[in-house]
C-alpha cells in the first residue's frame, strides 16, 4: 500500500522535473542553453537545493493551456559557498517560460521567504514574458513580483541573470533588482520585441541590437555584467555574493587575508604621470591598494569614465568609486553620475563602506549634457554621497575641480576622512579655464598672450592647485605619501567602523530620479 504511494511520488517527481518534456529539453540544449534545474544545480553547493511548489499547476480557464507541474518556474532554497540563498529559475521548456498567475505566485512566495529569512534572492530569467493565455492574471502576477522587488530593495541583495529571452514584463523585475548579469548572445532583454518594433515604427532591428548583452552593458546600463557563457555567469554570481552581506542588518563576510595591512607600495606614485594632461589607468591604483590586488568591477563597460566595484581591505568588503582618467579625462557626465549614485546607495543599504579615489577635471560641459539632464542626473551623485551613512573615505589623487570636487565624496557631503596626495589639485576651475576668466584683460593686452598664459597657468597651479590650502582649512584631513595609501585607508576604515549617524525621521527622501 505504502509502496504504491511512494511509487506515485517518484512518478510525479519525474514528470515535474521533466518540465515541458524531453523534446523541449533537447531544443533548449540544442540552443546551447541549460535547463532551469541544471542551472540551479551548478549555481548552488552540491546537494543543497530544496525545491518547493514543484507540483503547482495553472488554474486558467483556457482549455487550450496545457498543464505542467511547476508551471514554468522552479523555485526553492539552497546554499552558495555555505551561505543560504533563495532562488527561482524560469523554465523555458514550459510554454516558453511565460509567466502566468501561479508562476507569479510561486516567485512572490519565494521572495517573501528570502526576506523573512534575511537571505539573498537569485533569479534566472529565460522567459517569453506575460503568458498570453492567462491575460490579466499574468499581468497581476508581475504586479505582485514588482511589489516584492520593492519590499526587498535595501533589505536583501537581489541578483538576476538573463540567460535567454526576457521579454515584456520579464524585464522590469530584473531592473528593480540590484545586479543584472547577461550572458553574451543568449540573454536578451526588451520591452517589445523586433516584430513589434517593425510593426509600430517600421524599423528593422535584430534581437541582439535591440536587447542583447552588449547593448545593455554599454548603452542602456541595464546589465551590470556580461558573462561569456552560463558557467561564467554562475561564477560571477558566486563571486558577487562573496562580497555581500546576507541582509541589511549584517556585515559582509570577513575574508582572512595574507596581505599586510601596513603594506606600503612605492609603485603607486609612478602610475601618476608627471604631466597632468596625460592619461593613466586608475584601476592600477585600485589594485595596488586592495587586498591581494583583487577588484571585482561592476558596470565595467558602461560609463567607463567612472569605476565602481568591490574590493576587500584588511579582509572587509569595500565599495570603490573612482574617476577613470582614461575616458573623458575622468569628467563626470550623466551616465557616470547615475552609475556611481546607484552603486553608493547599494553599498549604503548593505553596510559596505565607500572608498572614493578622485581625479576629475569637472562635470562634462556642453549642450548634449545640459539638454539631456546633467543637472538632474548629476545631482543624484551628490544626493547619494550625502545620504550614505556608512564609513566614507576619500583620497584625492590628481585633479579635483569645481562641482566634481564636491560630488566625489568631498568633506561637507558628510565624508569621514578626506586624504589627498601631494599631487592633488583642488580648485574651482582648472588652471587654464581659471586664467582665461580672471586674467581675460591681461591676456588681451599682452604682446605675447601664449607666453603670458603659460606663466599665469604655472603661477596659478603653484599657488592654488595643490592640497595644502584645503588642508590648512581642515577640509583635507591629511596629505599623505602615495605609497602609504593602503594603510592610511585601512586605518580610517577601522577607526570609523563603529560610526553611528542618525538622520531626520521621514518616510523616504526624494532623490531626483
Ligand atoms: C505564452 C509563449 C509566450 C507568451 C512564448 N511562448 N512566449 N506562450 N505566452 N508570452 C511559447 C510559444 O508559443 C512556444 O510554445 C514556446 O513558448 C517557445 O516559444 P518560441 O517562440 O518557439 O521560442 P523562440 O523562437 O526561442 O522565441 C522566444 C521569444 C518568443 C523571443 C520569447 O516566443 C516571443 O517573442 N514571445 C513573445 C514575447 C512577448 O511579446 N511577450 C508578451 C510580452 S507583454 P510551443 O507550444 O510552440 O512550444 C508582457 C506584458 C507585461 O509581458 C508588462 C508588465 C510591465
Amino acid at each position: 500500500m505504502h509502496e504504491e504511494k511512494i511509487k506515485k511520488l517518484y512518478q510525479l517527481k519525474k514528470l515535474a522535473e521533466g518540465g515541458g518534456g524531453q523534446e523541449k529539453i533537447d531544443a533548449q540544449h540544442s540552443k546551447g542553453k541549460l535547463t532551469a534545474r541544471e542551472r540551479i544545480e551548478i549555481l548552488l553547493d552540491p546537494n543543497t537545493f530544496v525545491e518547493i511548489d514543484k507540483y503547482v499547476t495553472h488554474r486558467s480557464e483556457d482549455a487550450n493551456e496545457k498543464k505542467y507541474y511547476g508551471d514554468g518556474v522552479v523555485t526553492g532554497f539552497g546554499l552558495v559557498n555555505g551561505r543560504q540563498v533563495f532562488i527561482y529559475a524560469y523554465d523555458f521548456t514550459v510554454l516558453g517560460g511565460s509567466l502566468g498567475e501561479m508562476a507569479g505566485r510561486k516567485i512572490s512566495k519565494i521572495m517573501e521567504h528570502a526576506m523573512d529569512c534575511g537571505a539573498p534572492i537569485l533569479g534566472i530569467i529565460d522567459s517569453g514574458g506575460a503568458r498570453i493565455q492567462e491575460g490579466v492574471m499574468s499581468l497581476d502576477g508581475y504586479g505582485g513580483i514588482f511589489f516584492k522587488n520593492m519590499m526587498a530593495s535595501g533589505v536583501i541583495p537581489q541578483i538576476t541573470a538573463s540567460i535567454g529571452p526576457c521579454a515584456g514584463g520579464a524585464v522590469y523585475s530584473p531592473a528593480m533588482t540590484d545586479f543584472v548579469i547577461m550572458v553574451e548572445k543568449v540573454g536578451q532583454m526588451f520591452v517589445t520585441g523586433p516584430e513589434v518594433v517593425k510593426e509600430v515604427l517600421s524599423q528593422d532591428v535584430s534581437f541582439e541590437d535591440l536587447g542583447g548583452a552588449k547593448t545593455h552593458a554599454t548603452k542602456s546600463g541595464v546589465a551590470h555584467f556580461v558573462a561569456k557563457n552560463e558557467y561564467d555567469c554562475i561564477d560571477k554570481i558566486r563571486t558577487l555574493l562573496s562580497f555581500l552581506p546576507q541582509n541589511n542588518s549584517e556585515e559582509a563576510p570577513f575574508v582572512e587575508t595574507s596581505d599586510d595591512i601596513n603594506r606600503v607600495d612605492p609603485k603607486l606614485l609612478s602610475i601618476l604621470p608627471e604631466n597632468p594632461y596625460e592619461q593613466y589607468d586608475m584601476k592600477q591604483i585600485i589594485k595596488l591598494i586592495a587586498d591581494r590586488g583583487e577588484f571585482f568591477e561592476i558596470h565595467e563597460l558602461f560609463a567607463e569614465n567612472i569605476i565602481v566595484g568591490f574590493a576587500r581591505m584588511a579582509g572587509r568588503s569595500v565599495g570603490i568609486v573612482a574617476n577613470q582618467p582614461m575616458y573623458l579625462a575622468g569628467a563626470l557626465d550623466i551616465n557616470s553620475s547615475s552609475k556611481a549614485a546607484r552603486f553608493i546607495r547599494f553599498c549604503d543599504s548593505f553596510n559596505i563602506p565607500i572608498v572614493t579615489l578622485v581625479d576629475t577635471p569637472g562635470y562634462l560641459p556642453g549642450t548634449d549634457q545640459e539638454s539631456n539632464g546633467i543637472i538632474r542626473h548629476g545631482s543624484k551623485l551628490l544626493y547619494a554621497y550625502c545620504e550614505a551613512t556608512v564609513p566614507k573615505i576619500t583620497c584625492i589623487i590628481g585633479k579635483a575641480y569645481g562641482g566634481a570636487y564636491i560630488a566625489m565624496g568631498s568633506k561637507n557631503l558628510g565624508t569621514d576622512v578626506n586624504y589627498a596626495w601631494p599631487t592633488a589639485e583642488i580648485a574651482v576651475l582648472g588652471p587654464e579655464a581659471a586664467i582665461t576668466i580672471i586674467h581675460r584683460r591681461d591676456l588681451k593686452h599682452s604682446p605675447d598672450a601664449a607666453a603670458t598664459k603659460r606663466k599665469l597657468v604655472k603661477d596659478f597651479r603653484d599657488k592654488f592647485a595643490n592640497p595644502y590650502i584645503a588642508a590648512e582649512k581642515g577640509i583635507i584631513d591629511a596629505v599623505i605619501d602615495p605609497m602609504e595609501t593602503r594603510p592610511m585607508i585601512i586605518h580610517a576604515l577601522v577607526a570609523f567602523s563603529n560610526k553611528r549617524e542618525s538622520r531626520p525621521v521621514r518616510k523616504h527622501g526624494n532623490i531626483n530620479l
